[in-house]
């Protein structure tokens, strides 16, 4: 184990102000506020109008830069997470290096659908551990309406689009930063939750468009069961191998795709409600936003404190899953005033 460890010195976020709420949706597909609210927590999404998933990423990693009063030429590397890149290539982090003008950084996209943060997060923090690297931008971000389809019930009432940022930095002090990483996949997950046209398998043509093979297919009853059960036991694992208890931890900061999965969670960790960052109520499952997006909400409005305990947690397609540990280091608003 490196000597070095990686912290998380910035966050920032960026939703777009367009709403969609469950009302327009019943205007849409046969579905009901209600159907939607008690099987996954959901209220309303944000829909970006114009732009893509650089645009978002951007506005994230400059709230995130302007946080740390640094600009974005100090940079060396930017990881974008995302299953919603601008084009298949090139990477969207290249576009983001550009846009955002970060001269000396190179970059690569990572592709582990919800668990794109918690990968990338890892990811970023080896090359600050190496040493190889002082500033990695980390982002997770997705326009998720870009490959949802709005005549299927059964996922468009799931999604939403947003983007946030981290940028990881080596640690000062070696009891804080990113303490401990578990990650998982298993391909034979693929059959029920993917996207099926437009890669090498099936490239795009008429057929593919009328099968509708461009959006997020999802056979949902399956992959919650498998959620559930992989998202609280990878939790569990990294709380034992850090021997933490419930009241260890500070937060519990679940992936954000349905308040039943959340709550489950919690149980087997032995975690109170009062504990979780939950805001699926207004932003739905924005993929690997979810998880940064509630890191950046709770630090800005001063829950998130320097010193907490915080398990992150996650489970996408993949099967991808995985867990993380960190001391929190970065003093919120408040405790900064
Ligand atoms: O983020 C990455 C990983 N993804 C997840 O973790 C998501 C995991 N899955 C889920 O969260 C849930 O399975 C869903 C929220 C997607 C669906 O909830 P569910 O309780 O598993 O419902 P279901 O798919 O079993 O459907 C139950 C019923 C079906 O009707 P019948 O067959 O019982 O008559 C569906 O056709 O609900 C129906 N249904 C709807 N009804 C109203 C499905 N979608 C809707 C809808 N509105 N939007």
């Amino acid at each position: 184990m490196s000597e070095l460890k990686a912290t998380i010195t910035a966050v920032g976020h960026y939703v777009p102000e367009n709403v969609l709420t469950n009302a327009e949706l019943e205007k849409m597909v046969m579905t009901t506020d209600e159907w939607i609210v008690t099987r996954t927590g959901i209220r309303e999404r944000r829909i970006q109008k114009e732009g893509a998933t650089s645009d978002l990423a951007c506005r994230a990693a400059q709230a995130a830069l302007h946080d740390r009063g640094i600009g974005a030429d100090e940079v060396d590397l930017i990881i974008v997470a995302t299953v919603t890149p601008d084009m298949i290539f090139p990477a969207t982090a290249c576009l983001v290096q550009t846009k955002l003008g970060a001269t000396k950084a190179w970059g690569f996209d990572l592709s582990a659908a919800c668990s794109g943060f918690l990968y990338a997060l890892n990811a970023g923090s080896r090359f600050i551990e190496s040493g190889a690297h002082k500033k990695v931008l980390v982002i997770g971000a997705d326009k998720m309406s870009a490959i949802t389809d709005y005549t299927d019930r059964n996922t468009c009432i799931l999604f939403g689009d947003a983007a946030a940022a981290v940028l990881l930095e080596p640690s000062q002090e070696k009891e804080f930063g990113i303490l401990d990483q578990v990650m998982y996949c298993d391909g034979s997950g693929a059959e029920a939750l993917n996207m099926k046209g437009g890669g090498s398998l099936h490239p795009p043509t008429h057929e593919t468009i009328d099968k509708h093979m461009h959006y997020v297919y999802q056979d949902g009853k399956t992959v919650f069961k498998k959620a559930v059960v992989s998202m609280a036991d990878v939790a569990a694992e990294i709380m034992e191998r850090n021997h933490l208890s419930g009241s260890d931890v500070g937060w519990l900061v679940p992936h954000q795709a349905n308040l039943r999965i959340i709550d489950a969670t919690a149980k087997r960790m032995g975690i109170d409600r009062s504990k979780i960052m939950i805001n699926i109520e207004k932003y739905g499952n924005t993929t690997a936003a979810t998880i940064p997006l509630c890191l950046s909400e709770w630090w800005r409005n001063g829950s998130l404190k320097r010193g907490q305990n915080v398990v992150l947690a996650t489970f996408g397609a993949g099967y991808t899953w995985g867990a993380t540990f960190i001391r929190w280091s970065l003093a919120n608003p408040a405790e900064r005033a």
